[in-house]
């Protein structure tokens, strides 16, 4: 199935502010920067449907998209980046958790992990703090064109190494993506919509 439509339906603070709905949701969540708002814009063959940067931070808000008129993609705003404000960190951070925690028609979260670096403890401490909080969630390793095959295979290597050592006795689905080649494109999209009822 490919995607059809795609739409900007609203910005929201809080979950709080969300409607309550049954409709399968989908949300991209990582590091500031790490490309969840270019890998949107990728997924939908729009340019410019979620707002990008190369400065970490750009995305504030619980941004919902509707697609297909049948499920949900959310882009959230990214978790610790050294150059964004502390108080703001907290302020995001407070907002992915809820929306996380709380959002009852979340079919899975997209946790994205750059592909160029090694596994970093934040990420591997959001990964736990999601299993604690069952919460579920697929991995994606993006900017896969700035990396050479062999040491692309390394970092993922390393990254379910540690997830092995973290407890996980079997592990998430995993996609390598690159919004700049459009790589991993229709897997993503196959497999959510293999989700959906
Ligand atoms: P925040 O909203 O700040 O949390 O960031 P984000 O995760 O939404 O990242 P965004 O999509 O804004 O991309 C950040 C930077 O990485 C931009 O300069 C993008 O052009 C670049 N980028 C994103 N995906 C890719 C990719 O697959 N390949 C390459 N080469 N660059 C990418
Ligand atoms: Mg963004």
């Amino acid at each position: 199935m490919a995607i059809k439509s795609a739409k900007f339906i609203k910005s929201y603070a809080t979950i709080e502010k969300m409607a309550e709905t049954q409709t399968p949701e989908f949300a991209f969540i990582g590091r500031s920067n790490v490309g969840k708002s270019s890998l949107i814009n990728m997924l939908t063959n729009k340019s410019n449907l979620a707002k990008t940067s190369s400065k970490p931070g750009k995305t504030q808000l619980i941004n919902h998209f509707e697609i297909n008129n049948v499920w949900n993609l959310i882009d959230l705003p990214g978790y610790g980046f050294a150059k964004v404000h502390a108080r703001k960190k907290a302020r995001f951070s407070t907002m992915i958790l809820d929306y996380l925690e709380n959002r009852r028609n979340l079919y899975s979260a997209f946790i994205l992990i750059d592909s160029r670096l090694s596994p970093q403890r934040i990420d591997l401490e959001f990964v736990e703090w999601c299993g604690i909080k069952e919460v579920p969630f697929q991995l994606v390793f993006t900017k896969s064109d700035k990396m050479k095959k062999t040491a692309l295979a390394e970092n993922i290597g390393l990254f379910e190494a540690a997830l092995y050592k973290q407890g996980w006795e079997s592990l998430p689905n995993r996609f390598i993506t690159s919004s700049k080649n459009r790589d991993g494109k229709d897997e993503l999209v196959d497999f959510i919509e293999s989700l959906i009822p």
